[in-house]
Formats: C-alpha cells, structure tokens, sequence
C-alpha cells in the first residue's frame, strides 16, 4: 500500500480483450491502494485504454485526450496515462509525444503487469515515461483482476493472433499468438467458481488454435471438456471462433458438455470469395457456409452471431451481393457490421480502389435491411419459450426492470426485484424485438 487514498479511473474502448485488460490494470492499482472513482474531475490518475481496430476508436481517444489538457493544467500533479492497442504503433506514440504533451506516462499491451514500476518511475522524475514492448516475452501468470460483475468473468485462455487478416491491425498491437498453459486457465476458474462466479467467457482473438504454441498441445476442445467439469461454474462462453479452424471436434464438444452455451460467434467479414481471398481470411463461401450447415444439423438450438465487413478495398456490387446471400442463408441472429476502415500498417491499407463512404454506407443500409428483418425472425421463434437467464442488471430506465441473457446470448428484460442479480432464473418470452426479447420469470434456480 502505497499510495493511500488517490483515487483512479480507466477509461477503455476497444473489444473484450481490452476491457479485461482494464480489469487487471484496476486490481494491481486497487493493491496499491488506489480507489476507484466514475468521475475524472477527482481522478488523482486517469488511464486512457485504447483500441486501434477501425479510424473512429481511434478519433474518440483523441478527443477525449484533448478535454483533459485543462484537467492537467488545472492540477499538475494529476496523472494521465495512455495504454492499450495505440500505444504499441510508433507513429501514434509519436503523435501523442508532439500534440498531447501533458500526457505522463505512455505503455503498451504487453507490459500492463509493470504498472506500479512505471508509476513509481514517474512520481521519481515526473517527465515523461514511454514504455512499450514490440511483444510479450512470456505470459505472465497472477495478475489480480477487479472484475467488473461479481457473477460473470473473462477469462484469457490466449493472447496475440498469427492470422493477419490484410484489414486488421490486431496482429501488430498484440503481437504472436500465445496460449495460456491449461493448468493456469483451470485453476483460475476454479478459483472464480469458489468466489461463487457462475459465467466465464474464455477470451482470445482465435480460440480455436488454442494449443498450438503449447508442448501438449491440448486443443480448445479438450479444454472445454476440462473446463466442463468445474463444480460452480453454470455457463462458458468463448470467442472468436474463425471459421479456418472451427473443427468437427469442437462442435461435438459444445454439444457434449452440458454448461457450453449455445451460442458460436463466427465472423464471416465478406461473402464473396474473390474478397475473402484478398482478406487473406483462408476459407470460401461456400465451405463457410457448409460449416454453418454442419453446426445447425448437430446443435439445433445453436444462436450464430457474426461480424461483416463492408467496402473493403475493390468490392464490386457483385461482391457485396455475396455478402447478402451468406446474410439469407446462414440466417444470422445478429451481425456486428463494419464499414471498412483503413488501418495504416496493415497490407489493405496500400490496396487500390479503396471504395467511397458513401458506397459503404449505402450498402450498409442495403444490408440492414435484409439482416434486421432475419434477426427478428429468429427472435420471434422464441415467442412463448421458457428461457434460462442469468440476471445482470437493473435497466438505466426503469429500477424495476432487470436485464440477462439467454444461454443462446439473447438480451431479455423482465420484471423484477433487484436481488435476482447474480441468479439463473427462468423467464417466459412474451415480446420480441429485433436486438432483444422480453418475458416474464417463472421461478428462480
Ligand atoms: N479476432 C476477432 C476479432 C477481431 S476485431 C476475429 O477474428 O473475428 C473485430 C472485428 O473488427 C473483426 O471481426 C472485423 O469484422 C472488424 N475489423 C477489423 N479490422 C477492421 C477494419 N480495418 N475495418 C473495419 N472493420 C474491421
Ligand atoms: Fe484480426 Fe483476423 Fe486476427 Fe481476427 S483473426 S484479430 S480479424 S487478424
Ligand atoms: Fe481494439 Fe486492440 Fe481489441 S485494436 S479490438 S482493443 S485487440
């Protein structure tokens, strides 16, 4: 205990990876005697999490990193750190080092574990500490997490990607995939089931290559076997899943192993082959769709969520209509839909015929509109079903509403007291909408 009393607050963009990330940064500050607090006016240290993966994550830092230039000069012994996905690229590191100079302290994705050194450091020589490593030497173990929920958790059971899809950057800012030895992912969440954790979802950018780069090479479905049998925990969830490596052995074990959700978030990014190609995303449509074909046929209930991108470099009218029939055919319950950003580094970037906005957006809403309507259809299935519910939260609108979600990761609300947060409960679906579903509970587990 240190620094007794100073109170912190972590902003984060970014996927999950990134918001547990933040969770580790909130367990090593709250060792070191920080306290929490939601408002950056009283923050003695604020810790900007950033994400790199399209242009308008990146805008949002700096904005908000420019609102806290007054902050600094107002209160010069206030520290701003900037971490996360940004800071591993130079060119950005040198934007914030020129435009954003009352920043303090600057490190990467690899070296959160060092944040007391680098605090410490800084409060010795209060100039500015940049502090970033091109890739993580070796997974470090024991990090203490300030989870967020006290009933779900992430998990990491891998860290880095080796895919390089040609849009993305994440393979630049989390370096080479590396997975977690299995021991450490067990004893983890055994540890989280005794704190009474009935949710885990096990994170990383491919878990289905997990064990490559380990001497046992376990594969991610044996570990789900493993995991499986956990007294306590009730649910698991992963993702990504990329459709290259999906095996016939891992749908057999999410449909073996009794907590294994049904649900597979299963990026597609583009239908037509020609493009997928480009992305260098190594399957066709057709053996995607053949894929989604095998996964219906054994688990019937199975929810699919995917992501798509639109506009990448060269995408003709004809490409864009294939991405419109894998929409029809694998009948999505909900797609995250991007429209193609051009992320410097990556070998898209340097890809003629970059397409205009107003063509994304035109075809975004062109494949809104055959999405949503399919999405709905889904939900409307569930009319009149008893669905299990993990209770999350009481709705920003109304106290007496609480939110969950469905085994299949559907969001329901339904009436009810606040002391359900936590429990599995069951819910009677009564309405649906295109995003979410509502009912009502019929008894608690
Ligand atoms: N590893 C995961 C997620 C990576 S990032 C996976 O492979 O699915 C999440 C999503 O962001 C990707 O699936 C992709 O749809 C989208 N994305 C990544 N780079 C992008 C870019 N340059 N422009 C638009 N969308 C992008
Ligand atoms: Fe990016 Fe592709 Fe890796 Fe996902 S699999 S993180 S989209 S490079
Ligand atoms: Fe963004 Fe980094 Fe995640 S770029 S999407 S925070 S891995």
């Amino acid at each position: 205990m240190v620094d007794n009393n100073k109170k912190y607050i972590i902003l984060t963009w970014g996927c999950q990876m990134n918001e547990h990330d933040s969770e580790k940064m909130s367990g090593i500050l709250e060792s070191l005697g920080y306290i929490n607090t939601d408002i950056k006016e009283e923050a003695d240290l604020i810790i900007f999490n950033t994400c790199l993966v399209r242009e308008n994550a990146e805008f949002k830092v700096y904005g908000n990193l420019g609102e806290l230039k007054s902050l600094k000069k107002e209160r010069p012994e206030l520290i701003i750190a900037i971490c996360g996905c940004m800071m591993q690229r130079k060119e950005i590191r040198d934007i914030i080092k020129d435009k954003y100079k009352f920043v303090d302290i600057i490190f990467g994705t690899h070296n959160i574990h060092k944040l007391p050194e680098l605090l410490a450091n800084y409060n010795q020589h209060t100039r500015m500490i940049i502090d970033v490593w091109e890739d993580g030497v070796e997974i470090i173990e024991g990090i203490p997490a300030k989870r967020k929920y006290s009933f779900k958790a992430f998990v990491n059971i891998m860290y880095g990607c080796n895919n390089f899809c040609s849009y993305c950057i994440v393979p630049y800012t989390r370096g080479r995939e590396k997975s977690r030895a299995p021991e450490d992912i067990v004893n983890e969440i055994k540890g989280l089931a005794k704190e009474g954790f009935k949710e885990v979802t096990l994170l990383g950018q491919n878990v289905n290559s997990y064990g490559k780069s380990l001497d046992s090479k376990l594969s991610f479905a044996e570990l789900l076997y493993l995991i499986n049998d956990i007294e306590g925990i009730e649910r698991i969830r992963f993702m990504t899943s990329h459709p290259k490596d999906l095996s016939d052995e891992l749908i057999n074990a999410i449909k073996d192993c009794s907590k294994v959700c049904e649900h597979i978030h299963l990026p597609f990014q583009a239908g037509s082959d020609r493009i997928l190609k480009l992305m260098n995303r190594k399957y066709t449509k057709e053996q995607y769709l053949n894929l989604v074909k095998n996964i219906k046929a054994k688990i019937p209930n199975i929810s699919l969520t995917t992501d798509i991108i639109i506009g990448f470099p060269g995408e003709t009218e004809e490409d864009f209509l294939e991405t419109i029939d894998v929409i029809k055919k694998a009948e999505f319950d909900s797609a995250f839909t991007f429209l193609y950003s051009i992320r410097k580094g990556t070998p898209a970037a340097n890809m003629k015929e970059q397409i205009p906005d107003e063509i994304k957006h035109k075809r975004l809403k062109v494949l809104l509109d055959v999405l949503n309507p399919i999405s709905h259809d889904n939900n409307l299935k569930l009319m009149n079903t008893y669905q299990e519910i993990l209770v999350e939260e009481t709705s920003k609108t109304d106290s007496t509403v609480l939110s969950g979600r469905t085994r299949t990761n559907k969001l329901v609300h339904f009436k009810g007291n606040t002391d359900l947060i936590g429990k599995i409960v069951t819910v009677k679906i009564t309405n649906t909408k295109t995003w979410t579903l509502e009912g009502n509970i019929i008894d608690e587990k």
